[in-house]
């Protein structure tokens, strides 16, 4: 398993915390605390119990210096928003792009960073070419395959997981009427693992997708099928719930439960675009009520062995999806858009610490 890399800032914080703690003597006590306390990322907690925090990143984002400093820090995985997707890596038909991806792979490893690719496969922000052609089955598997391939090729070594069918399940938990459905039938999922696989042995292989968090009938779905893949043989490693959640439809019902039982499968869960908006403006009542939520999802997670991860979609409501896609809403992250930390980081970092002690002891 190509696990992303462990790293040791938080050793290297303490001691210069210790030393900062000795020349500034007693006096010093609640500005020491607030070092410490800054000093331990979410993600050296998260390592603590083996896993890792992580947040998207856009491009356009890697030139907000602030931020992208703060994500090179403060995170131990990034997920590129959109520049690995169909419309940026083949824009034209056989022709791949690479540049938004690499720009963001690039970045990742010169902070330690693992990169989460995503997606191979999705019936969204697809190139033009393909979406207004008319296309055989045969003509559509080969177009599939020679995707994939190239994609995974690129990024063997350089992704640990990919998100390779995303968003595949309605809300009933029928398969979504994309053209990969219309045209290949449900057979194209599992061909798309195995190509995947053919191109890079190693990387995990994730199915992906929103409104999954609870029991019903879309996590219902993905669990017959998964359990199907499994004994047919076909590769599959990991389970991504996208946790898009809202404070006005509360915490996933049975939400632990139900990572369980995906464990159970012999999966890999991990969460995958974690944010919580609200309705603004924000009050102090619902920044308590949104911190309570995510230190809740952090816990279900934390409570299962194998979720691996936790990413957040964008860690700073100075960049989000949201706002333009749900007008009214957003607030949705445990930074605000100054780049200071809401109620929901301690509540994210105090669930993190308290699995890393219950590792420990
Ligand atoms: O690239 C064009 C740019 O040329 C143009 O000037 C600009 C004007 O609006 O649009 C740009 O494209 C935007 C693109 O992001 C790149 O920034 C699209 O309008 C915008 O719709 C697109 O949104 C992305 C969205 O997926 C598309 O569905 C979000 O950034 C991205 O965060 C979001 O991510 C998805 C996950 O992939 C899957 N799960 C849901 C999640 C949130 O929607």
């Amino acid at each position: 398993m190509r696990t992303p890399p462990r790293r040791t800032r938080a050793g290297a914080y303490a001691l210069a915390a210790t030393l900062l703690l000795g020349l500034a003597g007693a006096p010093g006590a609640d500005a020491a605390t607030d070092r410490r306390h800054r000093a331990t990322t979410l993600d050296d907690l998260a390592q603590k119990s083996g896993r890792y925090f992580g947040s998207a990143v856009d491009n356009p984002e890697l030139a907000d210096t602030p931020y992208a400093d703060l994500l090179g820090t403060e995170f131990g995985s990034t997920t590129p928003g959109n520049t690995m997707k169909w419309e940026a890596t083949e824009p034209q038909r056989g022709v791949f792009n690479y540049a938004g991806g690499d720009e963001i792979v690039n970045y990742a490893q010169s902070k330690g960073l693992s990169v989460r690719g995503h997606t191979l496969l999705w019936h969204n922000q697809l190139p033009g070419w393909l979406t207004s052609g008319t296309w055989t089955a045969d003509e559509l598997r080969s177009i599939l395959k020679n995707h994939i391939t190239n994609v995974v090729t690129h990024y063997k070594g350089k992704v640990f997981a990919w998100d390779v069918a995303n968003e595949i399940m309605n809300e009933d938990g029928t398969y979504r009427d994309s053209i990969f459905y219309k045209t290949l039938g449900p057979g194209y999922v599992a061909d798309a693992l195995r190509w995947a696989r053919a191109a890079d042995p190693k990387v995990k292989l994730y199915l992906n997708d929103y409104n999954v968090e609870a029991t019903g009938a879309k996590s219902d779905a993905y669990y017959t099928l998964i359990k199907r893949l499994k004994a047919d043989g076909v590769p599959i490693d990991g389970f991504g719930m996208q946790a898009h959640l809202a404070l006005q439809y509360g915490f996933p019902n049975q939400m632990q439960q139900n990572i369980q039982r995906f464990a159970d499968l012999g999966l890999d869960v991990a969460l995958t675009e974690l944010d919580i908006r609200m309705i603004l403006p924000t009050d102090p009542a619902k920044l308590a009520q949104q911190a309570d939520m995510y230190g809740r999802v952090t816990d279900a997670c934390l409570a299962v062995r194998r979720c691996v991860g936790i990413t957040v979609w964008g860690y700073s409501d100075r960049h989000s999806w949201i706002p333009p896609v749900f007008p009214g809403e957003g607030a949705a992250l445990p930074w605000d858009e100054n780049l200071q930390h809401k109620p929901a980081y301690d509540t994210i970092a105090a669930s993190l610490a308290a699995a890393a002690r219950k590792k420990k002891g």
